[in-house]
């Protein structure tokens, strides 16, 4: 070792000699200063620290005397090998950084049935890192620089197209705002919404908003579904004046809601001022029976409806690429207060997409992942409905997930526990209800299909099946 740094205060009662010696100590207790390291020589510490190679000396003798370091004749002073003993009552050290994963399990599980993945083979890594380049080069350096906070006009111009076209959602480039990801979008629209507000959400529902709202001590009403979805009579109370809700596929039960419960949420939130409906529309691309139905904000004339869409279904979810569909009034309260905040999504990654969306990539995209979507979906389908017993199954029409109910006898808990034994991971409903799950309901387990290839589908369910249905439930054991 050259040299180290160490503030040494002549103004501190402790002499300096003992100031270098705890800090050299610690040093090497703490395994900063390892086995066999040679220590600064005495005459060139001594001057980088502007200390008289006396002080220098006492403390490396210190050092020497309790074992910490060595002398070696003609050689220098070199760290001993203490550590068993010196790092008794050493500060602990610090634990290396783990991923932050919802998972706790230890067990890597052969098949996951995650609700959150998406197919990782088909991300159009060519035309992808074609744009990328062409992005990266000196004629668009003025990406580097901060762009507009709402996200960049050209991307808000083709994100209202598309969401035109797409979800029936009419809305201009100024009313989008670009962030990373539907969290990040949903905490500014809190502040945007003020202070003054009650909200409802759906249960079932997506913990992560739930979580937010929580996490701000908003107290929130939880609004129970039906096979359509979140009933609006629930509402009627008046306790809550904004509600949000996933009507194009519920997160998780997977219903749509039909058209006429929309007309009845779209009156509710029209009866009175200060109303709104935030509608998350994660998953809508991916529809593959029934009629498609305009999105709530397709279907809503007043401005009460704000909708949020994301690329983490159609695209990744680790771009971090999301948008938010403000009407007028919110609009203004965002511009006069919050316009300041710098765009949460790098220009680079924009413009990446503005360009993929242009080209007409991301249309072509859409449709092979439409397809495929679909023809996992189908697989999963049948192979549950090869199950010996029968097997509900909701939700299948839309997204990339779909629920089975389970009625063989067997608990949530059980299902889960056996599933994780034969390698597979699934998720019980009651992972994403807020409040316990009455008493003898059936259980309800999710599946998310995109992740896994059809073969793996394929496979992993005849394990479900073996896991599930070969073992005897607890009420016809003796
Ligand atoms: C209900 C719901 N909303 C939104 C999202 C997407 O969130 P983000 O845009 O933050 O990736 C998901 C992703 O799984 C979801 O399940």
């Amino acid at each position: 070792m050259d040299m180290f740094t160490v503030h040494l205060d002549p103004g501190r009662k402790q002499p300096l000699y003992d100031q270098l010696y705890m800090h050299i100590k610690r040093e090497i207790e703490s395994g900063h200063l390892s086995y066999g390291t040679r220590l600064p020589s005495k005459r060139k510490l001594a001057g980088y620290l502007r200390i008289s190679q006396n002080t220098l000396e006492t403390a490396y003798q210190q050092l020497v005397a309790e074992g910490y370091v060595e002398a070696v004749p003609k050689r220098g002073f070199f760290v001993s090998k203490t550590d068993e003993v010196l790092r008794i009552g050493a500060e602990a050290p610090i634990p290396a950084l783990r991923m932050l994963s919802m998972d706790t399990d230890a067990i890597v599980p052969r098949y996951d049935f995650s609700p959150t993945s998406i197919d990782l083979d088909v991300f159009p890594f060519t035309v992808w890192k074609k744009l990328a380049k062409e992005t990266i080069q000196s004629e668009h350096k003025s990406l580097l620089q901060l762009g507009h906070p709402q996200g960049d006009e050209r991307l808000r111009s083709t994100i209202s197209q598309y969401l035109y076209y797409s979800r029936g959602v009419s809305c201009t480039p100024e009313q989008i705002i670009v962030g990373a990801g539907t969290e990040s979008l949903f905490q500014l629209l809190l502040q945007i919404l003020g202070r003054d507000n009650s909200f409802a959400v759906e249960n079932p529902g997506y913990y992560r908003m739930y979580r937010i709202l929580r996490s701000y001590g908003i107290d929130v009403q939880l609004l129970p579904l039906d096979e359509e979805g979140v009933d609006v009579a629930q509402l009627a109370d008046g306790r809550s004046n904004i509600v949000y809700t996933t009507p194009s596929h519920q997160f998780p039960m997977g219903m749509v809601m039909p058209v006429n419960r929309r007309m009845r949420l779209l009156q509710w939130v029209n009866e009175r001022d200060g109303r709104y409906i935030i509608e998350d529309d994660y998953d809508s691309e991916f529809r593959y029976s029934g009629k498609p139905i305009p999105s709530l904000h397709g279907m809503d004339s007043s401005g009460k409806v704000i909708y949020i869409g994301t690329l983490s279904k159609p695209l990744s979810p680790s771009l971090r690429i999301s948008y938010m569909v403000l009407p007028g009034r919110l609009l203004e309260v965002y511009r006069t207060h919050y316009i300041s905040y710098a765009s949460t999504v790098s220009r680079i990654d924009q413009h990446v997409l503005y360009q993929f969306i242009k080209e007409g990539h991301f249309e072509k995209h859409l449709n092979k992942m439409r397809r495929i979507y679909k023809r996992k979906r189908d697989r999963l389908v049948a192979a549950v409905r090869r199950f010996p017993q029968p097997v509900d199954i909701i939700g299948e029409n839309a997204g990339l997930h779909l629920l089975l109910k389970v009625r063989n006898g067997l608990s949530e808990e059980e299902l889960v526990s056996l599933a994780k034994g034969a390698g597979i991971k699934v998720y019980g409903i009651s992972g994403y209800c807020f409040e316990p799950v009455p008493e003898g309901s059936d259980p309800v387990i999710l599946l998310g299909f995109a992740g896994l290839s059809e073969a793996d589908i394929d496979a992993a369910a005849r394990i479900l099946e073996q896991a599930w249905f070969s073992v005897e439930p607890p009420s016809n054991k003796a």
